[in-house]
């Protein structure tokens, strides 16, 4: 089992998860994109966690399957959708999944940087090639990733809006930060990295990614035409976007 692995599967985690049903700004724009998509027979949705994309996709195809290599969020999402008949939830890692009933998919979803959470590099290369070949012609790739843009943000003392006591929390992230990662000159101007931060009660790694490069592999992969959408679900031109320092991008990518 990896690291990551074991604080997904911890109680504390996955009843976190188990409440959410929340939609994020940019997922209402792939809402939208994917309500009006000609062909919605079959849904691959990785890393479901506790089923919070499930309460917003799975409707709107005819077969949903969700993977996550969390038992207990799998038990959660199972327990959460018994009445939706379409849906099939799977205990397995995506860097190996099994052979699934279904062999190409309409949409393929990897919501709330859950692909940030992969072993490495290679695990998140190979996997993009193999989600291009489970989609079939004409299928839609959906994801999100951290930014290594925001790293500074990330490293700066954020001052709270509304709740004064935030400072104390504020103040015990930015130490631990550094005292598990290292300073803020470890990542700067680098296109890729991995670090602990502050997610998961900091038990859990996440890579970050430029957004240059996250374009770079996803053409690698066979994708042509890639959109990428900002964290308030603003559309950044594919120009810009290497230039956004927001925490998370959007990637929509469509195979022809
Ligand atoms: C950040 S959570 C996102 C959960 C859900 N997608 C959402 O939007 O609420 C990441 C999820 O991906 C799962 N995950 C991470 N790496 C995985 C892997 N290699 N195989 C299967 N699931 C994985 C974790 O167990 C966790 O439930």
């Amino acid at each position: 089992m990896n690291e990551n692995q074991q604080i997904y599967e911890s109680k504390k985690v996955v009843r976190n998860y188990r409440g959410l049903n929340k939609i994020y700004p940019a997922e209402r724009v792939l809402l939208d994109i994917i309500s009006r998509k000609t062909g919605k027979e079959t849904m691959l949705d990785l890393g479901i966690g506790a089923g919070r994309t499930t309460y917003h996709f799975a409707s709107l195809f005819k077969k949903y399957i969700g993977v996550d290599f969390s038992a207990g969020m799998i038990v959660a999402s199972r327990n959460r959708f018994k009445d939706r008949l379409n849906a099939e939830f799977i205990v397995a890692d995506v860097t190996s999944i099994p052979q699934l009933q279904v062999d190409h998919f309409d949409f393929i979803l990897y919501s709330l940087n859950g692909i940030d959470c992969l072993r490495n590099f290679d695990d998140r290369v190979k996997l993009l090639s193999k989600i291009y070949n489970l989609l079939g012609n004409g299928g839609v790739f959906a994801f999100s990733a951290h930014n290594t843009k925001a790293i500074t943000r990330l490293y700066t003392f954020q001052w709270p809006r509304r709740n004064p006591y935030r400072i104390i929390t504020e103040y015990i992230k930015q130490k631990k930060l550094r005292s598990i990662n290292g300073p803020l000159s470890n990542f700067i101007n680098k296109d890729f990295f991995q670090l602990y931060d502050g997610g998961e009660y900091f038990k859990a790694f996440f890579s970050y990614i430029s957004p240059a490069l996250q374009i770079k592999l996803l053409k690698d992969a066979g994708f042509k035409k890639i959109q990428t959408i900002g964290i308030k679900g603003n559309e950044l031109a594919l120009e810009k976007v290497i230039d956004s320092d927001d925490d998370w991008i959007h990637y929509f990518c469509y195979k022809d």
